[in-house]
This record gives structure tokens, C-alpha cells and sequence, in this order.
């Protein structure tokens, strides 16, 4: 007897979850991105190159949906990110270039809050966020307020707070930047393992030695792709 008879139905085609940038273009001023199309496929690592200026931090804005484009889509899987207000999809997390953490807050209450405003139990959010420090090399940095942190803690602490969340897809902007060359490859391995597990991951840099380490390479110049 075959599958049909039982009533089963065939299997599913998998969806191919991508983030898709179509034709972007962003003027503030002067072009800032000039008819970019990319498409950042789930389960890679895509670095997004350029010297600085070129526009890394503005695209990442507008594929993460905190900039509204001025003509052009970015999409995952059909839905726009940009919601009309400046606000992500919840399933979209940020390590941003600036780190954005809240300097009076402790660095496990930086992480812990991502989860909270997701609305996760505050215990629970703590236990992540221990977790997630740890993913860093940082779980003996919880209980110290972010002011008091190196840059370089500091950046590691954003990526805590950017990974906790198990996102869809993962922005993170020059997330190394800051870091020597054995918690840059700290950092890599992670990016790796949030595409391990199906994510969207697209990290800015203008570092080659973390271009190598992705899967695929975007370059940016003066606002638009050369490749
Ligand atoms: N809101 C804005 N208004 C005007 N110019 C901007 C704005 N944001 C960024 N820029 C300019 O756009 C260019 C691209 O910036 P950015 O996306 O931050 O580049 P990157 O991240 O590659 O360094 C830079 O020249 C920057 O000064
Ligand atoms: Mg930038």
C-alpha cells in the first residue's frame, strides 16, 4: 500500500528561510545605499565588507527593519522588516556597533532584559543570561555594572545580550572590533553556531581575518555591492 492510500500527505517542501534586500536604496542627505540586492540565506554565516563609510551599518539597519528604506524591500520570508516604526520583528536581534547597553545595569541584567522584554520569567531570563555570558568568557563579569567594563567586555557583553534571544536572524555590526584575536575567534565560533541551528547571521566588518572565517562575502563601497 502505498503512502496515498494511508492518507498521508507528502512531505512538506521545506522553506528556505532568507532574509531578501531588494533593490534598497537609502538617501539622507546624499545616496547612502545605491540599489542594493543581497539575500542573506539561513543557516550561513555572510559577511557584509567595506571600508568604513560605505554604508555596512546602514544596510544592517534596514535588513534588521530599524531604518526604513527610501525605495526598495527587505524581507525574511516574504515579511517586511521595516513595521513602520522603527521597531525589529521579534525575530530579529542586534549586536550593535555602539554596544547599546544600559551603563548602570549590571552586565547579566544587560543580557537578562533582551529576554524579559520577550517576555520571558525574570529567573529564567537571569539563568540565559549567565549562560549566554558564559558563551563569551565573561560569566565572572554578571554581577558588575557595564560602566565599569573594558571596551573590549563591554563588546562581548552586547554579543551576550544579542545571542540570548536564540533569534531568527542575527545583525551583528563589527561585533570584533574591539576584541584580541582569541575572543574574536570566540565570537566567529559562536556566529557559526547560531547558523548552526538555522539562524540568518549577517556580521559586518571590515576585518579579513573575519571574512574568512564566513561563508559568504558581500563587499560594500560607497553604498553599493562590487560583490
Ligand atoms: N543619518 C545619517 N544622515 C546622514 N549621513 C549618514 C547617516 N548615517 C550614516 N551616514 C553616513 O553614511 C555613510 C555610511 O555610513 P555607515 O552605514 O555607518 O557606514 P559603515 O558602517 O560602513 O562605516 C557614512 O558616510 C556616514 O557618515
Ligand atoms: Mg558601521
Amino acid at each position: 500500500m502505498s503512502d496515498l492510500d494511508q492518507g498521508f500527505s507528502p512531505a512538506p517542501v521545506a522553506t528556505r528561510t532568507e532574509l531578501r534586500l531588494d533593490s534598497i536604496t537609502y538617501v539622507a542627505g546624499r545616496t547612502l545605499l545605491d540599489d542594493v540586492s543581497v539575500v542573506f540565506p539561513a543557516g550561513k554565516v555572510t559577511a557584509l565588507s567595506g571600508p568604513s563609510g560605505s554604508g555596512k551599518t546602514t544596510l544592517l539597519s534596514i535588513a534588521g527593519g530599524l531604518l526604513q528604506p527610501t525605495s526598495g524591500t527587505a524581507a525574511l520570508d516574504g515579511q517586511e522588516m521595516w513595521t513602520g516604526s522603527g521597531d525589529p520583528l521579534p525575530e530579529v536581534a542586534f549586536v550593535l556597533q555602539v554596544y547599546g547597553l544600559v551603563p548602570i545595569l549590571s552586565a547579566r541584567e544587560n543580557v537578562s532584559i533582551a529576554l524579559r522584554a520577550r517576555g520571558t520569567a525574570p529567573a529564567d531570563a537571569d539563568e540565559a543570561a549567565e549562560a549566554a555570558l558564559a558563551r563569551f568568557g565573561i560569566a565572572d563579569l554578571g554581577e558588575r555594572q557595564v560602566e565599569e567594563l573594558s571596551g573590549g567586555q563591554m563588546q562581548r557583553v552586547a554579543c551576550a545580550r544579542g545571542f540570548v534571544v536564540g533569534a531568527q536572524v542575527l545583525l551583528a555590526d563589527e561585533p570584533t572590533s574591539e576584541l584580541d584575536e582569541g575572543n574574536r575567534g570566540v565570537v566567529l565560533q559562536e556566529l557559526r553556531e547560531e547558523a548552526a541551528r538555522g539562524a540568518v547571521v549577517v556580521v559586518a566588518t571590515h576585518d579579513p581575518a573575519v571574512v574568512e572565517a564566513c561563508d559568504l562575502h558581500i563587499a560594500l563601497d560607497e553604498g553599493r555591492v562590487v560583490r
